[in-house]
């Protein structure tokens, strides 16, 4: 058995064997092996080590100080270090290789807030699948992914990475990934297609202060239960293999050395049997957080809160185990525990058996074009129709001569795929103005002007330094004279199609923002073009809001499109042309500007609710677009709100609803349910989600669409009594096509 096997091998290990199957290194060389003549004292004093990594990872591998290794994205690179571990370490044990695998491997997705923006779970499972038969075939095991923090503000870089700001749509996105990472497996023993799911950061990540990245964060236990630790829970139960805890400060206490949340509630009350990896360097920095007094210190708090592995690019405070242990610092029945999480995972997984990637199957896997056919169904799903004046959406190629795409982001194969993605084929990536031009055909001339330069971040991004393909503006770029370039093809053009944004730098890790304006010049040459006279589109491509105020007065179309991934442009041009109709929702409350945020949805009702849209004497108070908006060619009406009138405490009601397309064209529609609680034993939010189908409804035709509603959904986390209540109350029940839904019924639930 697993556990015989696991107890085989710790019998023959050493404290120190054991500390070593616990570290985790980065492997600095997976962008750009050096030669093996390389002169290192060439190099500045400050770049050698960096430039010495991989050596030393090689070395710790070989001698058994590794048991994991990150980063690594071939599978030939992925075998020279595995056989250093079977071949070369004392005991040969296989190491497993983890790697950010977060919106596609090779055929790149849509970036993971624009896939939640689909509503649509199973797809989103599809994807996550085909980019783990990606990258289980170079050699990966397991994905740092899902990121499933709740985002409530739009100036964090990493809220292009979850699913927004709702936990309801947060947790059914959280657990489809997680079946779409593991093949719908529950734990370790995947098939040879799937990798292990890591869900991160645990937990509080998104709640950083004022959406500094990395800064503390002060969630109260009711958010936490409620809002912030749902998705986890949900991506547990879904049978994630593997979770990631967080970098920063919560409530006081580094998220690292955090046992109350990695253990208690991780293990204790959700019945968690994975193992648990710090995030990068985050066991180290116990002691620069100024919690742990030094390393060793900080590697036994590391371990005792719950950490079982320590991923970090040097020195791994873990390697002080051996010490923490003889310190008695930390207990080695601990240190055991912790070994066996990781053994039972190689055991499970069957890298005893087979630990290498089988290098000649990589191409036909990696070049698969249902891949790439995959990945633009994906994107079709998750654009965003923010307004349609007039119907100026769709365009009719038939009857237009003439097409201006404008905008740097528009002719941006790097852009269009987003960040977090390192091993992509930006050759193969399909921009805007390609999927534009191939859709309109040969009877319409498509032209392009790059127009104002999108200003680049004020500071680098480290992750500049790893990715040669970031786009830059052109030497000798003139900001005049490319805004007069912009107006004169608007001019003689019959339709104007501006692709307005940030650069796929902007978001992301590190890549937090001050404002949510669109960088550079690009609202002054909307304006431009808008004064031509000629009928503007505006195309979104951001993985955050930005302010919109101007152009939700007078530019007449405005399609949010992400950042969509390798066959973006594709996808983009048959929403343009109406080949589909835009059917995605938004997953998080776009503010008017930045001054409103944080803003969401699931706020309180509070004190004086009739003023709540008064609460600024200088700006409205609510959003520029509610939490689950999108516009569709089609024209859907909701009718027969339906629910049982009363259920008792525990009883589940059913709540139907039915929803017309009024239109004559077939479309989807995401039907969406919001409850507000009455009264109760603490107060809850103005509208909460709890249940969402993306449904097709043929034009003209009804669909009734059910959902449930009982204590799974309506139990909540009370700060009153600190324990999980469901009350007797009144609730009103709302459906429509988002979270201003005005079709209303209630619903009693007896005591
Ligand atoms: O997985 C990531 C994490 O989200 C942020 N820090 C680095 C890790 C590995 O790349």
């Amino acid at each position: 058995s697993t556990a015989e096997r696991v107890d085989d091998l710790m019998s023959r290990l050493s404290v120190e064997d054991k500390a070593g199957q616990l570290t985790q290194y980065f492997y600095m060389a997976s962008f750009g092996e050096l030669p093996v003549d390389f002169d290192f004292e060439a190099l500045p004093p400050e770049a050698q080590s960096f430039a010495k990594q991989p050596l030393m990872v090689k070395d710790a591998i070989a001698a058994g100080k590794a048991g994991s290794a990150l980063f690594v994205k071939d599978a030939a690179t992925a075998n020279i270090l595995q056989r250093k571990a079977v071949e070369e370490s004392p005991h040969g044990i296989p190491l497993i290789f983890g790697y950010d695998v977060i919106h596609g491997f090779r055929t790149i997705f849509p970036v993971p807030i624009a896939q939640a923006a689909s509503w649509d779970p199973e797809a989103v499972e599809a994807g996550q699948r085909i980019a783990a038969r990606e990258a289980r075939a170079v050699g990966i095991h397991w994905a740092f992914a899902p990121m499933v923090d709740i985002a409530r503000d739009p100036r964090w870089g990493r809220i292009i990475e979850g699913a927004g700001e709702d936990p309801c749509l947060g947790s059914a996105i959280a657990a489809a990934q997680v079946r779409g990472f593991q093949g719908g497996v529950k734990g370790n023993a995947i098939g040879d297609e799937s990798i292990l799911a890591g869900p991160k950061h645990f937990a509080g990540y998104g709640a950083a202060v004022g959406g500094r990245d990395y800064d503390d964060a002060d969630i109260s236990d009711s958010e936490l239960r409620n809002v912030y630790l749902p998705p986890f829970k949900a991506a547990v139960d879904a049978g994630a293999a593997n979770l990631m805890s967080a970098y920063m400060d919560l409530n006081g206490v580094p998220a690292s050395a955090n046992r109350w949340l990695l253990n208690d509630v991780l293990r204790d009350e959700w019945g968690f049997t994975g193992w648990v990896v710090s995030d990068a360097n985050a066991i180290r920095s116990l002691e620069t957080q100024h919690h742990a007094k030094d390393l060793t210190d900080a590697g036994a708090r590391g371990l005792h809160a719950g950490n079982d592995m320590e991923m970090c690019m040097f020195d791994p405070a873990f390697n002080r185990l051996p010490d923490a242990v003889a310190a008695g610092l930390v207990s080695e029945e601990e240190l055991d525990a912790s070994v066996r999480r990781v053994l039972t995972a190689k055991v499970e997984l069957g890298l005893f058996e087979h630990p290498y990637a089988d290098e000649d199957a990589v191409a036909a896997v990696l070049d698969a074009a249902e891949h790439r056919d995959a990945a633009r169904a994906s994107a079709e799903k998750t654009l965003v129709l923010l307004r349609n004046e007039g119907a100026a959406l769709p365009l009719d190629a038939d009857a237009l001569g003439s097409i201006a795409v404008i905008g740097e982001l528009a002719d941006s194969p790097r852009d269009t795929l987003g960040p977090w993605v390192f091993d992509h084929d930006t050759d193969e990536a399909v921009s805007i103005l390609a999927g534009i031009k191939e859709r309109a055909g040969d009877g319409v001339t498509v032209e392009h002007v790059p127009g104002v330069k999108v200003e680049p971040r004020h500071f680098p991004s480290m992750f500049d330094r790893m990715d040669p393909t970031t786009p830059q503006t052109p030497e000798g770029h003139d900001d005049d004279a490319e805004l007069a370039r912009a107006i004169e093809l608007a001019e003689r053009s019959d339709v104007a199609v501006v692709v307005i944004g940030q650069r796929q730098n902007q978001i992301g890790e590190n890549a937090s923002a001050g404002t949510l304006e669109l960088p550079g010049r690009q609202l002054e040459q909307l304006q431009a073009l808008v004064a031509t006279g000629t009928p503007v589109v505006a195309l979104v491509m951001s993985g955050r809001p930005l302010d919109l105020r101007w152009a939700n007065e007078h530019v007449p179309a405005i399609l949010q499109v992400w950042y969509p991934g390798t066959r973006g442009g594709e996808a983009v041009a048959s929403a343009l042309f109406g080949d589909v109709s835009p059917a995605g929702r938004l997953p998080i409350t776009w503010p008017r500007h930045v001054g409103q945020v944080p803003m969401y949805h699931n706020h309180y009702r509070t004190f004086q609710p009739e003023a709540q849209g008064q609460r600024y004497w200088d700006e409205e108070s609510t959003p520029l677009y509610p939490f689950g908006h999108g516009l569709s060619y089609a024209a859907f009406s909701y009718a027969d709100l339906r629910t049982p009138g009363t259920v008792a405490v525990g009883e589940t009601a059913t709540v139907s609803v039915a929803v017309t397309n009024d239109s004559s064209v077939d479309a989807e529609d995401v039907v969406q349910l919001y409850v507000h609680q009455r009264h109760g034993t603490s107060t809850r939010p103005i509208r909460e989600l709890k249940g969402f189908r993306r449904v097709h409804v043929p034009a003209g035709e009804t669909v009734t669409v059910e959902f449930e509603l009982g204590p799974d959904q309506l139990r909540y986390w009370s700060a009153v009594t600190r324990e999980w209540v469901q009350d007797a109350t009144v609730l009103d029940v709302w459906a429509g096509g988002s979270s201003v839904a005005e079709l209303a019924t209630t619903l009693e639930i007896t005591g």
